[in-house]
């Protein structure tokens, strides 16, 4: 075990709002931040990060804990290795022999592979830039409009046209030949013995992991250097995945794009790697690209935290355009509308930044439209505009319709409208008259009437919602209540949502009866320094009251359970009943984190 009083120092010397916000965009609220929640799908944000106390906290999915769960749960580390990693990172050293022998053997390998990535990184680049075959390199990268400050700030580099360039070099470094060839820089011959590089005559892109550390390379091919035999290389060549490098998981120029991402609000997303280089080069830092391969889920969780605005820019061919599809569902599922831009007779986006500027590429950008509409274009294309194409074509977008927010609804309807030709309320009706869901069962709902702590919470969270999401942050909500809709219009209201927009969506009349007289009597009832440890009084009483409830249960199935029969119910019973006791026993009476 590690001892407790480094992880405190850790977990206190770790920027807990810079460390979640590496994953999730954050926004203060008062005291704590809020963001979309990493764990779960929502549309608006329930993730609170309390940095004063050291947690994170969803309200909609109730995921929550400190910088170290945070890593174990987003990165797949164990516990000491989430201690370690942090630790590193604000300077406390932890001995590698708090680790079990496996957690030692895997960290040093990570970290052994990363130095031969980044040994390999800056042999490329010497080749680029002091040896006499990098001229080749230098040659073509000029010819691409490539500034030298460009290059050194993406770090390309050159590997020469030979077998066993880098492989002696790595050799000469002491690295072993299964070392180079787990991190994918060199390959075993299939006949005889031996290996030869990966790379050989190509202009290298390192690629960086989120933290900018180089994790892969992808090499270009030079038409200089191509002769008649390898016509049919591939222009590019790319870094197999490895254990640090997982192509699902890794944007290309993410490290480069988060603060253009966030000054902009805004996250273009493009395909090539010399996309990406080219418009961070015409001041456009905020362009990513996957790295050869389909946008994935993860790459959409990564993309949803950064920006408000997504622009996709894919190519107009076919397979661009189903590539572009596909993504619309993707940021869909992590509540970002997409929008699209295409740009006319350019190949891409950086041939038209070099044949018509970045002012241009500015102007251009103003035209992006909704993705969703490209998918209805399609649609209407394949299917005409006859009664029955028509319906097709609205069965084919409901999916999508159903999932934009109202003013997007309106705005693709009457685009629909424009292109198919009955109105959007015609459209609309067509649309959700279909496969509409089916309505809630009938029967009266369970009446409720609330209580007066629960009126009080309501109040204290209505009038100083950000004292209440102090204090609420730390309650898992079934303690506040067991209906589901006050704990939703809960998260809403902490969250800073306005009651009449939480009203408009809440399906529950009594409560919102309730909601709309705490919101309209008894003003004054607590000041803002009463709030808080108002609130904390009450959800002490709530606890106490469960603590009391179980206990009760406890006691009758102790009453039931015979010791002889089945002795190990037994046992935990009591233990549970002991537990019970003394938390009630506790002075102070209760704290809400138990
Ligand atoms: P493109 O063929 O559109 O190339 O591939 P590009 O980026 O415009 O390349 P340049 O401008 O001619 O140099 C888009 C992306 O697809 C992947 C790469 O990530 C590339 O940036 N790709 C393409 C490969 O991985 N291998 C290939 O052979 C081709
Ligand atoms: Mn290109």
């Amino acid at each position: 075990m590690v001892a407790r009083e480094l992880i405190d120092v850790i977990r206190e010397r770790v920027n807990l709002v810079e460390l979640i916000g590496q994953t999730v965009r954050l926004t203060q609220k008062g005291s704590s931040w809020m963001g979309l929640c990493p764990f779960h799908q929502e549309r608006s944000p329930s993730f609170s990060v309390v940095p004063n106390k050291g947690i994170y906290h969803c309200f909609g999915c109730g995921e929550g804990g400190d910088a170290f769960t945070f890593l174990q749960k987003t990165r797949g580390l164990s516990f000491i290795e989430s201690v370690k990693e942090l630790g590193d990172q604000v300077g406390v050293r932890v001995d590698d022999r708090e680790m079990s022998p496996q957690e030692r053997q895997r960290l040093r390998d990570r970290a052994s592979l990363q130095e031969v990535i980044e040994f390999a990184s800056k042999w490329f680049r010497a080749q680029l830039r002091a040896t006499e075959p990098g001229r080749v390199g230098l040659r073509y990268l000029a010819q691409r409009k490539i500034s030298d400050d460009t290059i050194d700030r993406w770090k390309i580099g050159f590997a020469p046209a030979k077998w066993d360039g880098l492989l002696s070099a790595l050799s000469a470094e002491g690295v072993p030949v299964d070392q180079a060839v787990e991190a994918g820089l060199v390959r075993r011959r299939e006949k005889g013995p031996g290996a030869y590089d990966l790379f050989r005559g190509r202009v290298i892109l390192p690629i960086e992991d989120a933290r900018g550390r180089v994790v892969a390379f992808g090499g270009r091919s030079l038409p200089e250097l191509q002769d008649e035999r390898d016509r049919e290389a591939p222009k590019y060549v790319n870094s197999p995945e490895t254990p640090i490098y997982k192509k699902s998981n890794v944007l290309f120029g993410l490290s480069h794009a988060r603060s253009a991402a966030q000054r902009t609000g805004r996250l273009l997303v493009v395909e090539g790697y010399f996309d990406v280089i080219s418009l961070h080069q015409a001041g456009f830092g905020e362009a990513v690209a996957t790295c050869g391969t389909a946008l994935t889920p993860e790459h959409a969780r990564m993309i949803a935290p950064l920006a408000r605005q997504v622009v996709a820019l894919f190519d107009a061919d076919e397979a661009g355009q189903r590539a572009a599809v596909k993504s619309l569902e993707l940021f869909l599922d992590v509540g970002i509308e997409p929008r699209r831009l295409e740009i006319g007779d350019a190949k891409d986006p950086d041939e038209f930044i070099v044949k018509y500027g970045a002012e241009a590429f500015g102007q251009a950008l103003g035209l992006s439209t909704p993705l969703i509409e490209l998918l209805l274009r399609r649609a209407a294309d394949r299917h005409g505009t006859s009664p029955g194409g028509l319906e097709a074509v609205v069965g084919e977008l409901r999916p999508y319709v159903e999932r934009l927010n109202a003013a997007s609804q309106e705005s693709v309807l009457e685009r629909m409208s424009a292109v198919l030709g009955p109105s959007s309320r015609a459209l609309r009706e067509a649309m959700f008259r279909q496969g509409r869901p089916p309505p809630p069962p009938a029967g009266a709902p369970v009446r409720f009437r609330g209580d007066r702590d629960l009126n009080h919470l309501l109040w204290i969270v209505l009038h100083f919602p950000e004292e209440a999401l102090a204090v609420l942050a730390e309650v898992e909500p079934p303690l506040i209540s067991d209906r589901p809709t006050v704990q939703w219009a809960l998260a809403q209201l902490v969250m800073g949502i306005a009651l009449p927009a939480v009203l408009d969506q809440l399906q529950d009349d009594d409560l919102k009866g309730i909601l709309r007289v705490a919101a309209s009597s008894h003003p004054g009832l607590y000041s803002r320094e009463q709030a808080a440890p108002a609130l904390k009084e009450i959800v002490s009483r709530r606890l106490l009251a469960r603590i009391k409830a179980r206990l009760a249960e406890v006691e009758g199935a102790l009453s039931t359970c015979h010791p002889g029969q089945d002795r190990q119910r037994y046992t935990e019973l009591l233990r549970e009943k002991q537990d019970l006791q003394r938390q009630l026993k506790r002075p102070g009476g209760t704290s809400p984190q138990s």
